[in-house]
């Protein structure tokens, strides 16, 4: 009897060794964002929600690691990756050449165009009309890059989040914003007496951000992606957001 309980404590011993190690060596995968960009991430509550957020989720899953969830301004994403704070980046973040040089961006999950939203008697009819006129953008986006060299700095203003840019809008402070194509549609449902133009500005893809020395977690993150493309997972997160309207 003394003998069968050692040998069901050495059991018990040897699981629990197990387990503890496991999670040691698994871990926490710390994703930034910046959760001002529905339906890819907001503040739901105390916490993110949106498509980034789920496919966070589903990649921690699929890799046995805890996710946690850092909201923080979008000009300090790519430094956060950069100096190790943050594991990795889903922030309905485009992939540019530019951003390339300071951080590797996996495999694509979206596709995405800027969008112009005006007010619904604007004059604007397309990108050529915004010669000239004040545009809104978020600080550090594409479309705060892109229309600074297609229409000067000068014209352009820069707010913290897509929804400041948008309040400028209604109160006259500029005449357009330019931001992405779902964001700008969930602005405009949440707002009266605005539009998005028929034509697109510029087209691009989303991608994770991961440091440039972390090439295992980079491995993993893509081979997820695919296996999420194949088995629909992906579209269906997509869906569940852009359908729930
Ligand atoms: N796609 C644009 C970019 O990469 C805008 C992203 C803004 N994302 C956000 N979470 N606020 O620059």
């Amino acid at each position: 009897m003394k003998k069968k309980i050692l040998a069901l404590i050495m059991v018990l011993a040897f699981a629990f060794a197990m387990t503890s190690c496991g999670s040691e060596s698994n871990g926490k995968l710390v994703m930034v964002t910046n959760a001002t960009f529905p339906p890819y991430e907001y503040v739901d509550g105390d916490d993110c929600a949106g498509i980034d957020i789920d496919l966070a989720q589903a990649i921690a899953d699929e890799l046995g690691m805890e996710l946690e969830v850092q909201d923080i301004d979008f000009n300090s994403i790519i430094p956060a990756i950069e100096s190790g704070k943050a594991d990795m980046a889903l922030a309905g973040m485009t992939k540019t050449p530019e951003r390339e040089n300071n951080v590797n961006f996996s495999e694509t999950y979206a596709t995405a165009v800027q969008s112009i939203i005006v007010k619904e008697d604007s004059s604007i009819k397309g990108p050529d009309d915004l010669k000239g006129v004040k545009i809104g953008v978020q600080e550090a986006t594409t479309g705060h890059i892109y229309c600074e060299d297609d229409y000067g700095a000068d014209n352009v203003i820069a707010y913290t989040s897509g929804a400041n840019a948008i309040e400028a809008l209604k109160t006259g402070k500029v005449d357009a914003v330019v931001i992405d194509n779902l964001p700008a549609k969930k602005f405009v449902e949440a707002n009266e007496g605005l539009k998005i133009l028929d034509t697109d500005y510029v087209e691009e893809e989303y991608a994770i951000a991961i440091a440039k020395d972390n090439d295992e977690l980079l491995k993993e993150v893509n081979s997820v992606i695919k296996k999420m493309k194949k088995d629909g997972s992906l579209q269906e997160i997509i869906d569940k957001y852009i359908k729930a309207e």
